[in-house]
């Protein structure tokens, strides 16, 4: 298949909203594993199992909860919150093979995070913070688009954020995005990626002009911090020019936005883009709420249109085509980098555990 990103195992991933993940079953695959998703009456925490019964391997999430356990909706096998099988059919005896496996889930500024690997190494001090999610004085919008493409194709295009004013114009796109220089910090050990575009007199994009009221030309800061592989935060901070921060760091006429995306990797050529946009002003105006939802969402959808042909053209190209890359991808070369790396490490086998 052309151009597919491997997939880094030994990893936190977000594979849903903690608002989606209720008495209902939700199917979610991570990294090609099919996943069911509930909460429980006991004690309201999230619980991931892998989604196949093991009997005939019917989907658990297309089946149906008996206080805290799934009922396969085929044959009845019952799976307790562990994955272990406590019924089966026709015989007391039940098989001692008959578990399905458990992920580990941490739910976390509004997101439920699941490990996908050896659940031995699962650290949930290791997953990355997106506090502005689940705090006071902070209003968000978001949704989740599946794309039909490789996840290293959102990676790259969420790092590069040029292609604001050619894919996004008349939304958040303006000419000076394009035309600003940006610079480029690599954490190679943390595995975090920064780049940052500071546009000292540009115009103010619709997107921002309508949900501000700000007239003229603005200051525009776009600070990207890229947790690979899964978390990506955009601090953006706008404000007319001449407005800036005071010598404290506090900037009570700057306009703050913090765009959040999870980066999850479903199967080969496929992602779950999750998206989410969070202000700390006029947050009781429902109107600049509604504004932003649908506002945000047709910008998703430019990129997940972009992001859906070029997957498909990329399937026509012949094998060993050539990439030409110059400054605006410094961010994404890193990532691919860091990404490369965690595949490796996460491949490895671990001493003493099958
Ligand atoms: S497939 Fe689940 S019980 Fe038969
Ligand atoms: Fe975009």
């Amino acid at each position: 298949m052309p151009h597919t990103t491997a997939f880094a195992r030994n990893q936190w991933y977000v594979v849903a909203y903690a608002h989606e993940v209720g008495r209902e079953l939700l199917g979610r695959t991570v990294l090609g594993e099919p996943l069911v998703l509930y909460r429980t009456e006991e004690d309201g925490r999230a619980v991931a199992l892998h989604d196949r019964c093991v009997h005939r391997r019917y989907p658990l999430s297309a089946s149906g909860l008996d206080g805290d356990r799934i009922v396969c909706g085929y044959h009845g096998f019952t799976y307790d919150t562990t994955g272990t099988c406590v019924y089966v059919p026709g015989q007391r005896r039940v098989p001692r093979t008959a578990r399905v496996a458990s992920y580990p889930v941490v739910e976390q500024d509004a997101l439920v995070w699941v490990w996908i690997g050896d659940p031995a190494l699962a650290d949930p001090g290791g997953i990355p913070r997106a506090p502005h999610l689940d705090s006071p004085g902070w209003v968000t919008v978001s949704g989740m688009e599946p794309i039909d493409a490789d996840y290293g194709l959102l990676v790259d295009n969420l790092l590069d954020l040029s292609h604001e004013t050619y894919l996004h114009g008349g939304y958040i796109g303006t000419p000076e995005v394009a035309e600003t220089p940006i610079t480029t910090e690599v954490d190679e050990g943390a595995g975090v990626v920064r780049v940052s575009r500071r546009m000292e007199d540009a115009e103010c994009p619709p997107f921002y002009a309508k949900s501000t009221g700000i007239k003229g030309r603005i200051t525009r800061w776009q600070d990207i911090e890229y947790h690979a592989p899964c978390l990506y935060l955009l601090h953006s901070r706008i404000a007319p020019v001449g407005v800036v921060p005071e010598p404290d760091g506090s900037d009570p006429n700057g306009f703050h936005t913090e765009i959040t995306y999870a980066i999850t990797p479903s199967a080969d050529g496929h992602v779950y883009d999750f998206w989410m946009v969070s202000r700390d002003w006029a947050t009781d105006d429902a109107e600049v709420t509604e504004f932003l939802r649908a506002n945000n969402h047709t910008v998703v959808m430019q990129d997940v249109d972009a992001l859906n042909l070029l997957q498909r053209t990329l399937g026509t190209e012949r094998t060993g085509y050539q990439e030409l890359s110059i400054n605006i991808d410094t961010g994404g070369l890193a990532a691919r980098r860091i990404l490369a790396r965690l595949v490796e490490e996460g491949a490895k086998p671990v001493e003493g555990v099958r």
